[in-house]
């Protein structure tokens, strides 16, 4: 389980750590960089951070062996619940055609027609690929059953492998509701909503042109809160849109994408408690420009950085490969855009336990196969990942 806390792992040190990123900020050092370091385990938490000079003997003892350690992966949006894939649709992007979101109704078909074990096999195994890479906080999005037993049924599976789990009924209009979206908006928030809600700690919209308007996603939205729902938004992928205006008005979590915004946007979003998700992996799939991060980190924006694993937009698991695109791409330091994917998206799904390496935060932990944190950037590609634990346990 990626977010569940059902392992356990024993008592362990790691010692001899040549770079530990802690994100417990320092002056100057938002990783809160430690050199020399030791982490000692237990009961799947973090128990004690400080000098391998110190390290505690009574426990086995795990050698860093000069190795870089950073907490592990939070990514807090990916669509991992779904059934066949977009490969051909890929081919043709690649051939010249333009990303169009109405493929999501192509995954729609296929997800309707899976069985709970085919949904569930394939959720496994991305949730593996996600694990070997680093990850060890996930969120999943429903959204792509857009029916009442569809959707319902990806929340449940969902839920069997993360907490974490988003219902994304508004993702965008099903072919069966075509041209009367807002009686489809009055289903998700009538009697979808009562079925899923129970299964997801979070609502989320497409609040985009040929999605959801801004005022249908409001009721999407507040209709979900009622429900007891955090809020997170999509918004500003594909043009200018109400989506971070209507995520900062409403307190969400965050808004995902922020690929185009307006001077009003980043300003409000830097006046917010709303996180700015930026998910590179589509625009790398897509060829569409990024977004600004620089822009947005310069305003006093709060950052996450999501892979948005889908079979559409941004079919990759890669936590590190969104790091190495934010920083030759989007502006980010390699500090910044390693926080963005640890602590930035402990942030957007607003939890204190995870992104951090500190006394009582879960011992989630990345051991890389390089001296330090640059090396996921400086060599991309290259599965840096050497050992991960999760709650203390080796995954
Ligand atoms: O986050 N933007 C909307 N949804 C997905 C794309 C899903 C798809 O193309 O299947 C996204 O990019
Ligand atoms: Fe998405």
């Amino acid at each position: 389980m990626v977010s569940g806390s059902e392992r356990v792992g024993r008592a362990f040190v790691l010692t001899n750590i040549g770079e530990l990123t802690t994100n417990v900020a320092a002056p100057g050092d938002a990783c809160g960089t430690l050199r020399g370091a030791a982490v000692l385990v237990r009961d799947g938490r973090v128990e004690w951070v400080g000098s391998a000079d110190a390290t505690p003997t009574d426990v086995p003892v795990v050698d860093a062996e000069g190795r870089a350690v950073i907490p592990g992966f939070v990514d807090s949006h990916t669509h991992l619940a779904f059934g066949g894939d977009r490969a051909e649709e890929f081919a043709a992007r690649m051939a010249g055609e333009s990303y169009a979101a109405g493929g999501i109704r192509t995954t729609v078909a296929a997800t309707r027609a899976a069985s709970d074990d085919e949904l569930r096999a394939r959720l496994a195994a991305l949730v593996g690929e996600c694990r070997a890479q680093g990850t060890t906080t996930l969120e999943i999005k429903t959204g792509y059953g857009l029916d009442v037993e569809t959707e319902t049924r990806l929340a449940r599976l969902a839920s069997e492998v993360t907490a974490e789990v988003t219902f994304l009924g508004a993702h965008v209009v099903p072919a069966e509701y075509a041209g009367r979206g807002d009686d489809y908006v009055e289903l998700v928030v009538g009697d979808m909503l009562d079925a899923v809600a129970p299964h997801a700690r979070w609502i989320d919209v497409f609040c985009e042109e040929g999605a959801f308007t801004p005022t249908q996603s409001r009721r999407v939205l507040e209709a979900g809160r009622a429900a007891g729902l955090g809020i997170r938004v999509h918004g500003n992928q594909l043009g200018f849109g109400g989506g971070a205006a209507l995520a900062v008005e409403l307190g969400a979590a965050a808004v995902d994408h922020c690929t185009y915004l307006t001077d009003d946007d980043v300003t409000a979003l830097a006046g917010s408690d709303t996180v700015a998700t930026l998910l590179p992996g589509v625009e790398f799939s897509t060829r569409q420009p990024y977004p600004d991060a620089r822009r947005l980190i310069d305003a006093g924006v709060t950052v996450a950085l999501a892979s948005d694993c889908n079979p559409g937009s941004s079919f990759t698991s890669s936590m590190p490969l969104m790091i190495a695109l934010a920083v030759r791409e989007m502006g980010m330091t390699v500090a910044e855009a390693v926080w963005a994917a640890t602590a930035g998206g402990a942030r957007a799904l607003r939890r204190t336990d995870v992104g951090v390496i500190r006394p009582g935060a879960r011992a989630d932990l990345v051991l890389l196969e390089a001296p330090t944190r640059v090396h996921l950037v400086y060599r991309p590609g290259v599965p840096l990942v050497r050992t991960v634990w999760k709650d203390g346990a080796e995954v």
